[in-house]
């Protein structure tokens, strides 16, 4: 069949309403019972499923539940979100990680609360023009929030495809064709788009996992190439990753005669923008000699590369040069109610 995929033929035609009628009796029966969903006695919310969406980005259902049960109940609307303290928006994010959703996510609560009367907008367009939101997540809020069509497709949807139509190419490059066959089975489609769209994910995440896929349970199994092939469980392929760059870097461990530790906020534009932090050196990629060699140390992975800090500890004394100014001095006892990002959390295990 000829399509836009140009050499990479499409391997087999799905009976579109055959497949998204198992998908969707499915999860009238099975789907998960998840806080931001609709149910029949709780109306669609589209502000929760913003803030669900942008939460779920790179981070588990398990991670997100209690954050997003956190955030609404102390913003239960976009209104009380964009009035709120960004220090506290950052703090309630702590731990979560890519900071910079945070900041949008205020930047757009703040757009939708102020300039749009507190509505989200329903087009793509529109959608992709408010701070944070990109394809994946105006294509969701568009299926959940509003039951309009649109091709969703997130990491689950992804291996669900590759499966489906049986593709051997590794990700990431086969994210196209992926895309391309996902839409095939949702463009257009007015038939309950954020379920059929949710009930991939619930697949994905359930029956259609990435290690031992449960292929007897399926629903649409008969749909599926891969398994026809045998080779589910070995798709979707992947491209080796590069080994990660390591940096390192000194975190200062400043306690002083009160017995307060020292923190600071970290500037905008640095990793972990916005959010309190232990002071630190720079991070380069050499390791630098310390003052006072110390054998104690963190890692911690972040997307583009690992990082060792090592750990000084220094006692503050009047008059002292510090590594870095404007220090926010609190009490050691504090530490648990304070948010602070998961490498410094490391620091602060290790040194208690
Ligand atoms: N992952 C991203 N969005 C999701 C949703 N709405 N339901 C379940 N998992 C998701």
């Amino acid at each position: 069949m000829a399509n836009s995929l140009g050499n990479n033929k499409r391997t087999h035609d799905i009976d579109v309403d055959g497949f998204r009628q198992s998908m969707l009796s499915w999860y009238a029966k099975h789907q998960r019972v998840l806080l931001w969903r609709a149910t029949k006695k709780k109306e669609r919310n589209p502000y929760y499923t913003w803030l669900s969406e942008i939460m779920l980005q790179q981070t588990t259902v398990v991670t997100v539940g209690p954050y997003f049960e956190k955030f609404i109940d102390k913003w239960p609307s976009v209104h009380d979100l964009a009035k709120a303290d960004r220090d506290v928006i950052m703090h309630e994010w702590a731990g979560l990680g890519y900071y910079a959703r945070a900041r949008n996510l205020h930047k757009c609560a703040q757009v939708v609360s102020e300039e749009l009367n507190g509505v989200f907008p329903q087009s793509q367009k529109e959608l992709e023009e408010l701070p944070g939101i990109g394809g994946y997540t105006s294509a969701a809020i568009r299926a959940i929030a509003f039951g309009k069509p649109a091709n969703v497709v997130d990491g689950n949807i992804e291996r669900v495809m590759a499966r489906l139509y049986a593709v051997e190419e590794p990700l990431p490059k086969s994210k196209p064709m992926l895309k391309e066959f996902a839409a095939g089975l949702a463009d257009g489609r007015e038939d309950k788009p954020g379920d059929y769209a949710q009930s991939l994910m619930d697949l994905g995440a359930g029956i259609c996992t990435p290690k031992s896929p449960k292929c007897a349970l399926c629903p649409v199994r008969e749909y599926c190439l891969a398994d026809k092939k045998g080779i589910a469980a070995e798709l979707p392929k992947r491209q080796k990753k590069k080994a990660k760059p390591q940096k390192h870097g000194i975190v200062y461990w400043v306690v002083n005669d009160k017995g307060d530790l020292a923190f600071v906020r970290r500037g905008e534009k640095e990793m972990l923008g916005g959010m309190l932090g232990l002071p630190t050196s720079e991070w380069g990629d050499v390791a630098k000699k310390l003052d006072k060699p110390s054998k104690d140390f963190i890692t911690h992975s972040f997307t583009h590369f690992d990082l060792k800090l090592h750990i000084e500890p220094l006692r503050y004394e009047k008059g002292m040069e510090l590594p870095q100014n404007d220090y926010i001095w609190m009490s050691l006892s504090k530490l648990d109610e304070v948010g602070l990002p998961t490498l410094f959390k490391k620091v602060v295990k290790l040194m208690k």
